[in-house]
């Protein structure tokens, strides 16, 4: 399976998003991976429903978005309607899991879950069946730029032994310190949707970098 990679625009300049996004697209990005961030549940705050809308005009790339909220249901109409053709939401948020996957479905779009680090995957296991991506998070949510927490690895190969124990082809994401030296470790343990947000936007040559995170190993 080719492996899928989503920039993350919280490392994009942000005066300049459409060009970001363009640059993105020229550079081979499948996905755009738009993180939303309440202040609550991390310690930041990001962007929302008014810029999602934005970005959803001006570009037809996938848009990958990572819900960082408390409460997720609340929200799922508006992201919905606005552009999201991936909605992903905490497992730790709040809101019923199942529920919040159905109604992310009843719009026609992915439902993604994700785990924070110190959360184990097997609290999706109820899910899978009904789950299009799960989220492993590889730092703690909230901040980009952070360093790669080697111990998820081993959170990444038990998901894909319990997916091909079942014979399932969910797809994993990994976000969080994504760059050459941790790409290669995430896939050779079964990830295959890669989130990078400063080392794509940091690198001086985006297509480039964006060839080592897809072929190299
Ligand atoms: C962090 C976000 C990430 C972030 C990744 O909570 O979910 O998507 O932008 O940034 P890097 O790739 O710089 O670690
Ligand atoms: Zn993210």
């Amino acid at each position: 399976m080719d492996t899928i990679i989503s920039a993350s625009i919280l490392s994009a300049d942000l005066c300049n998003l459409e060009r970001d996004i363009k640059r993105a697209e020229k550079a081979g990005c499948d996905y755009i991976h738009f993180d939303v961030m309440d202040g609550v549940f991390v310690n930041n705050i990001s962007y929302g429903i008014p810029v999602l809308k934005s970005v959803s005009k001006v570009t037809d790339i996938v848009l990958d978005v990572h819900l960082m909220i408390v409460d997720p249901i609340k929200y799922i109409k508006q992201f919905a309607e606005s552009g999201a053709d991936i909605i992903t939401f905490h497992y730790e948020a709040g809101s019923d899991c199942g529920e919040v996957i159905d109604l992310i479905h009843s719009y026609g779009k992915k439902a993604g879950v994700s785990v924070k680090p110190n959360t184990p995957v097997s609290v999706l296991y109820p899910y899978l069946d009904k789950i299009d991506m799960v989220l492993v998070m590889t730092v703690e949510p909230g901040f980009g730029g952070q360093g790669f927490i080697t111990e998820t690895l081993d959170k990444i190969a038990e998901l894909k032994g319990e997916l091909d124990k079942r014979n399932m082809t969910v797809p994993i994401q990994v976000d969080g310190g994504i760059n050459d030296k941790t790409a290669p470790k995430v896939k050779e343990n079964g990830a295959s949707i890669l989130v990078a947000g400063s080392y794509l936007f940091g690198a001086e040559d985006m297509k480039k970098a964006v060839d080592v995170l897809r072929d190299r190993f």
